[in-house]
């Protein structure tokens, strides 16, 4: 294990109903550190660019239409293994099936419009992050 650093959204549906401090403190309480945060709205064409791998996807319309709906929390978490960490602080996709504590079971409404994303590989937190901060944004 090694200290690492995972990317992280408040979806619209959290942001929408004021979870945003809520889904904050089991993160907090979990131990992954919020070394950067910021609110932002996106446009189609960055949900567009950032779920690309989805673009075949039955559900890809949707998605990027549910990610411009409201504003989104993004977020650099830190802390040994927190790539994974934050995958099992987050829960399943479906909330139907996320254990009891994690973000999801506590706030999803759905499958697809579940309170969080966390990346799922390193590679995809360097360029998950590297898309939504500079550098200087980033204070561990
Ligand atoms: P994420 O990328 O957002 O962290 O979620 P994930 O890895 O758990 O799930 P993924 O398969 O990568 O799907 C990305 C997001 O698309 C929406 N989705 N909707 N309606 C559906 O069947 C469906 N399946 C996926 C969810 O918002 C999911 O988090
Ligand atoms: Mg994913």
């Amino acid at each position: 294990m090694s200290v690492e650093r995972t990317f992280s959204i408040i979806k619209p549906d959290a942001t929408s109903r004021n979870l945003t401090g809520a889904v904050n403190a089991v993160i907090e309480k979990s131990g992954l550190r919020i070394v950067a945060q910021k609110r932002v709205r996106w446009t189609p064409a960055q949900a567009e660019a950032f779920y690309a791998e989805h673009k075949a996807r039955p559900f890809f319309g949707e998605l990027v239409k549910f990610m411009i709906s409201a504003p989104i929390v993004v977020q650099v978490l830190e802390g040994e293994d927190a790539i994974a960490k934050y995958r099992e602080v987050m829960g399943a996709t479906d909330p139907k099936e996320a254990k009891d504590g994690t973000i999801r079971k506590l706030f999803a409404l759905s499958k697809g419009e579940n309170s969080s994303h966390g990346s799922d590989s390193a590679q995809a937190a360097e360029r998950e992050i590297a898309m939504n901060f500079s550098l200087h944004e980033i204070v561990g």
